[in-house]
């Protein structure tokens, strides 16, 4: 197993990184200051894992909440029954919630934990890719809105985060592939050497070898830990975490929740936050085939969906790094350095939407 911190004074936190680390119990219980848990959770994990987890906690009092599955479900009916059962069990500040899940249940859970008695404990169990290099670390939570992803929420840093490489055997191919998505991106904002480790083993990733895996997760979660350490709150540097982002919310919000897996939505997302880059000449053509051709080798769609143009510069336009009503991209300057700008040619990013 390895150990990673998260750097953030009185609030930092480690996340535990191995094959079979949700067999020790003490690694979870070691970050429960509390007698009651509330286990939050969907109904497909739920059937996967929970009573695992259950078994390793016979010390304390647990309550679970187990909500729909889907990112259409990621919205303030699901919260509101997780307050419900809190508030139904009694709960006080003697609980601290367990999220064991994806994103979204990692999202959910932990804005609910923001927000309940203004601020319980949790903890991050990650049971995708996605969650596991991302979604997880870092502390934000929250909650989409119709006109908006992740609209609502709150920066609420975890306990601890406890990655079990295990779980991921039984995600199906998709959701594996989405999460390459996120990894791939640590590669394209921060590390080339990375990158280019990622166009060497992607296959092996695809297939879920173990030991290709390990590194990736942990580097990942290594990067991410940086830039949050620097900038928990986003207010500079943390911005680059969400290259493609601008591109992918606009993709989800608007073909409805759910349609695209926020991985996919990403990746494809990348690709046209590469494209603009080219267009600025911040990325030569070889580079930005390279970037292509990667997360096309991960399964993501390169080209974007159908969606009608004011529909989608309407959803760019509530982007959160939006300031003054001016659109905000992160975009690439080679590959392993991203910044964000509003300097850019708007009829080039015309083009791109258009294309
Ligand atoms: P998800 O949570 O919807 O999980 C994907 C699917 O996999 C679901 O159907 C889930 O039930 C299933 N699943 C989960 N674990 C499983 C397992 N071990 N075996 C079998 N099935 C399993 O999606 P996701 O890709 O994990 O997360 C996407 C969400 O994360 C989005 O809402 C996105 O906005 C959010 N996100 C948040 C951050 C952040 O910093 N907070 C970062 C990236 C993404
Ligand atoms: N996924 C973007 C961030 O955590 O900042």
């Amino acid at each position: 197993m390895k150990i990673l911190n998260v750097e953030l004074g009185d609030r930092s936190y480690p996340i535990y990184i191995g094959s079979g680390v949700l067999e020790d119990a003490k690694i979870i219980t070691s970050h429960i200051k509390t007698k009651i848990i509330c286990i939050v959770s969907n109904t497909t994990v739920s059937q996967l894992y929970l009573e695992n987890l259950k078994n390793l906690l016979d010390d304390y009092q647990v309550i679970e909440a187990i909500i729909d599955d889907g990112e259409e479900f990621k919205n303030y009916d699901s919260l509101n029954y997780i307050y419900t059962k809190l508030l139904e069990n009694q709960c006080n500040r003697d609980t601290t919630i367990l999220a064991l899940g994806g994103g979204v249940v990692g999202d959910i859970a932990g804005y609910a934990a923001a927000s309940f008695l203004r601020g319980i404990p949790f903890v991050q169990i990650p049971t995708t890719l996605l969650a596991q290099v991302d979604s997880s670390v870092g502390g934000k939570t929250g909650i989409n809105h119709l006109l908006g992803k992740n609209m609502i929420g709150a920066f609420y840093q975890p306990q601890a985060v406890v990655i079990d490489l295990n779980v991921l055997k039984t995600l199906d191919n998709r959701q594996i592939s989405a999460g390459l998505a996120e990894v791939i991106k640590y590669g394209l904002i921060w590390d080339e050497d990375f990158f280019k480790y990622l166009e060497v083993n992607i296959e092996n990733l695809k297939q879920l070898d173990f030991d290709h895996l390990e590194h990736v997760i942990y580097r990942s979660c290594e990067i991410k830990a940086k830039v949050v350490s620097e900038d928990e709150k986003e207010s500079g540097i943390r911005a680059i975490l969400n290259l493609g982002h601008t591109f992918g919310h606009a993709i989800e919000n608007c073909l409805g929740y759910g349609e695209w897996l926020h991985g996919e939505a990403v990746g494809c997302g990348m690709v046209l936050a590469a494209k603009m880059s080219l267009t600025q000449a911040w990325l030569s053509e070889s580079e930005f085939d390279r970037v292509k051709d990667l997360i096309f080798r991960a399964n993501l769609p390169i080209e974007k969906p159908k969606i009608d143009y004011e529909n989608f510069i309407g959803a760019m336009k509530l982007d959160k790094k939006n300031k003054d009503k001016e659109i905000y991209l992160v975009l690439q300057q080679g590959i392993g350095k991203a910044i964000v700008t509003n300097k850019y040619s708007s009829s080039a990013l015309d083009d791109v939407i258009k294309s």
